[in-house]
């Protein structure tokens, strides 16, 4: 029996396992003090009880909708091309404007806001080594960004970052930067799928690596809200309304880590690729949308506040999100759409947070709806990819080549927006090839 798409999927359906900055806090203590947060942010929003979300397990009474024809059709979703008060974006500095409008909806509404003025941060090699991978010789460097907590020393940070540059490149070189994932102790990782892992593949077209460990710097948990990059800003207490979730806290590490590589010589740091899986997919669009250094995103199985339309009735729902596993990973007043709001209230959706990132590249990837389940809504991310396209084309990139769901397997690649849905399950191993065949013409 092959026993990787059930290690996967279970890993998948447990919240929240990573190890984080509380590490030191026993997983009760987690638990309450998350559930302490979560009932102190609806106390603030004057919300009394929210509407449960659908369970993962497709064999409960209370399962998640995977039946197409109960999906529901939008006749309310918003257009990313017209301004709030009505009128029609119509050219590039149009859209520069409507952009800023986008922001500041996501930004209250759902992801929160990044402070404006965060500390300082100072990067140190902890070290550095020449080492083979897939029989490449690499330079490969640990670092730690240690961020200055001088205005509130109780709370420590730290960024883990590492990274490696192929040794035989002449001049700078793309580089595709992923959210780490870190195992807790005692914990197996999956068994690697067969072949050459994502690094030697990179590595073989000439371009570096980097991966960034997201829990080193924000738990992964509310209860880790009043410490972390986000616990240092409010001095270690709890957030307002429309403060920064750990999605942002995560893009935020990222564009830090970004900063070091400018200063690398041997990295192009115009052609840096954002990608990372389920949560970290989500969080990879996130730093897309956010900061317009990063190149091209390889977006893997980000699901529901990631690429999938929030008000599609299939899959994960806005009331899984806003329950007290996941709401930490949003700004509090999103807990609404799940109480007294519902999701058809939300004044921006996931497709409007695809075409922040236009003009560049973007490649959707996920995996098989029968290895992975369907709890990450395929359909539900390439609708938003087809209702992102109009900006894509109004900034003259190449469009999807069709608004019809694909079959499985096959590559849409002729347009900036790119999209796969391979056979494996929660992981984005299969399309790694596509993605490089498809990013090669924006890193070559
Ligand atoms: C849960 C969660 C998803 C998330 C996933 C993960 O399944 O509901 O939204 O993407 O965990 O990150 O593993």
């Amino acid at each position: 029996m092959n026993l990787k798409p059930l290690i996967l999927g279970l890993i998948f359906f447990i919240p929240n396992l990573t190890i984080s900055q509380n590490s030191g806090l026993s997983r009760d203590s987690i638990q309450a003090l998350t559930r302490q947060d979560h009932q102190l942010m609806m106390e603030r929003l004057g919300i009394e009880s929210l509407r449960p979300g659908p369970s993962g397990d497709p064999s409960a009474l209370n399962a998640a909708n995977s039946d197409e024809s109960k999906a529901n059709t939008y006749e309310t979703v918003p257009d990313p091309l017209i301004f709030e008060d009505g009128e029609t974006v119509k050219n590039k500095p149009d859209w520069e404007k409507r952009r800023v409008e986008l922001i500041e909806l996501f930004d209250k509404e759902i992801y929160g806001r990044t402070p404006q003025k965060l500390p300082d941060l100072s990067w140190e090699l902890l070290w550095e080594k020449d080492t083979l991978i897939g029989g490449i010789e690499t330079s490969y460097r640990k670092m730690e960004g240690m961020v200055d907590n001088s205005e509130f020393p109780e709370i420590s940070v730290s960024i883990d970052f590492e990274y490696a540059i192929p040794k035989s490149a002449a001049s700078s070189v793309p580089l595709v930067m992923e959210f780490g994932w870190k195992w807790p102790k005692g914990m197996r990782r999956p068994p690697s799928p067969p072949g050459p892992s994502w690094q030697e593949q990179v590595l073989k077209e000439g371009w570096g690596f980097g991966i960034l460990i997201p829990n080193s710097y924000q738990a992964d948990h509310g209860a880790g809200l009043r410490s972390g990059i986000i616990g240092l800003i409010n001095k270690g207490e709890p957030r307002d309304l429309d403060d920064w979730g750990t999605l942002k806290a995560w893009a935020w590490g990222e564009s830090r880590a970004l900063d070091l590589l400018e200063t690398d010589p041997k990295v192009d740091a115009q052609k840096v690729v954002i990608e990372g899986l389920s949560r970290y997919g989500k969080a990879a669009l996130v730093t897309m949308a956010y900061d317009d250094r990063f190149a091209v995103g390889l977006i893997g199985s980000s699901g529901a506040g990631g690429a999938k339309l929030l008000r599609r009735t299939f899959g994960e729902q806005v009331e899984n999100l806003a329950s007290s596993g996941e709401y930490h990973w949003f700004a509090p007043n999103f807990i609404k759409y799940a109480g007294p709001l519902t999701p058809t209230d939300l004044p921006v959706d996931a497709h409007e947070l695809i075409a922040l990132c236009a003009p560049r590249p973007v490649f959707i990837s996920v995996g098989s709806p029968e290895v992975e389940g369907q709890w990450i809504d395929a359909k539900g991310m390439f609708e938003a990819m087809v209702l992102a396209d109009p900006v894509y084309e109004l900034l003259g990139k190449n469009p999807l080549s069709t608004s019809q769901f694909p079959t499985i397997q096959t590559f849409l690649d002729r347009g900036d927006l790119a999209f796969r849905q391979h056979e494996g399950g929660h992981t984005v191993g299969p399309n790694w090839p596509f993605f490089i065949e498809w990013a090669r013409k924006y890193l070559h």
